[in-house]
């Protein structure tokens, strides 16, 4: 047995981020593999969590110097790395670290030589599954995006005959049938909207049908059969956005819900809906914009406004799981807690990666950057 480890989970400081990347079962259960937990006081709060609760859970909670000491430090953003005077030489820092994004704190980290570990480059592999937090975190944010659409909605989702009159059914329109598009149109499907959904992958086809979603696909030019690298999706062919185009404006027009959710990995998120498109909708249809952090698939999206155009609100969260973050964090914690659990070596009690993960999610190490996608 090695030296006790010790895990440090701190107050998450960027704006608008209400998520904390551990919660009191998580906690525990990293006590029960022989850890150490301390926390910064109140870093569950805005998550309904207390720091009661998490000292009920076994955690020292602190309200300064929470990383000090410590040998993995805990986040759902990055901590800027003036938070982690104190830690362990070589610490891990696990978290979603914005890579591209937030370049210039990858690498502090490798400057102060800490090991920086990038939880959404988590490899889509059957194991790792249950450590993917992009996968958990676009689930809930598909969710919030159709009840948030709904209530900007001047009109119910469902079908309802009274004795004043029949109300008629929503038609809603989902824009990217990845994780956040699956449970957008199972959602929109609950609330009784009549809804249709789209992709460049054609294996979502069978996807869509099987929520009891209308397919709505380009015909004439071929898209990505199966599943790209990873099952992500390529920039497509400027034939093929034509076509798209083309069928999403004969579409929509006759739309009053549109959720957009198409990403590229490590590119700017496609353009799926123009402003002359939105001109065609009924006024008091509502659009959001999942991809609004990304760039936008929608032309005048706005990050965390309402914007209205042509009598059409547009809708965006830069940060869609933040409106949920009390099942946010629980999820995000038990990604965490399933990643370094799997890798728990019984006899240094301390997680140790394998090289297949390992390469995909390590950023820094020895004092320098290392991840391939982040050099030349
Ligand atoms: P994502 O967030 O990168 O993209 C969302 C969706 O937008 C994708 O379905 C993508 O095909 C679509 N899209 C991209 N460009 C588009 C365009 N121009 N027009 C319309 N749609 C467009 O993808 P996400 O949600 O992260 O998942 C992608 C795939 O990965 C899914 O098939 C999912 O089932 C799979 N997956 C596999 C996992 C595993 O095996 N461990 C874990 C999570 C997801």
């Amino acid at each position: 047995m090695g030296e006790t480890i010790r895990i440090a989970v701190l107050r998450e400081r960027a704006t608008g981020e209400s998520r904390v990347s551990a919660t009191p079962e998580t906690v525990k259960k990293f006590i029960g593999l022989g850890a150490t937990v301390s926390v910064e006081s109140s870093a569950g709060a805005t998550a309904s969590i207390a720091d009661d609760d998490y000292r009920a859970a076994g955690a020292e909670v602190l309200t300064e110097g929470a990383a000090k000491g410590a040998d993995i430090v805990l986040g759902v953003q990055g901590p800027e790395a003036d938070l982690l005077s104190g830690v362990k030489p070589g610490a891990w820092i696990v978290a979603g670290l914005d890579p591209f994004g937030r370049r210039d704190r990858v690498d502090a980290y490798a400057a102060a030589g800490l090991e920086a570990l990038a939880m959404e480059f988590m490899p889509r592999i059957t194991r790792a599954q249950s450590m993917d937090i992009l996968s958990s975190q676009s689930n809930l944010a598909g969710y919030k995006a159709v009840i948030v659409a709904a209530d900007l909605y001047g009109r119910a989702f469902p079908m309802m005959m009274t004795a004043a009159g029949t109300v008629s059914a929503a038609k809603a329109f989902i824009m990217g049938v990845g994780v956040a598009g699956l449970q957008a149109i199972a959602t929109a499907r609950r609330l009784g909207a009549q809804v249709s959904a789209t992709d460049v992958r054609s294996a979502t086809r069978e996807q869509i049908q099987s929520l009891g979603a209308k397919p709505i696909f380009v015909e004439s030019v071929a898209g990505i059969e199966g599943e790209g690298s990873g099952g992500y999706a390529t920039e497509m062919s400027e034939e093929y956005q034509k076509a798209q185009a083309e069928l999403v404006s004969a579409h929509i027009a006759k739309q009053d819900i549109v959720i957009t959710t198409a990403l590229i990995p490590g590119r700017a998120a496609p353009r799926l809906i123009s402003d002359a498109q939105i001109a065609t909708m009924r006024p008091g249809s509502v659009i959001f914009d999942l991809a609004v952090a990304q760039g936008g698939n929608v032309e005048g999206s706005v990050p965390d406004q309402v914007v209205e155009k042509h009598g059409v609100k547009i809708v965006g969260y830069s940060n869609t799981p933040a409106h949920l973050p009390a099942d946010a964090s629980a999820l995000f914690s038990r990604n965490l807690y399933n990643f370094l659990s799997a890798f728990w070596d019984k006899e240094q009690g301390r997680p140790v990666l394998d090289e297949e993960i390992g390469n995909a999610i390590r950023l820094t190490q020895g004092g320098k950057v290392v991840h391939e996608r982040l050099l030349g």
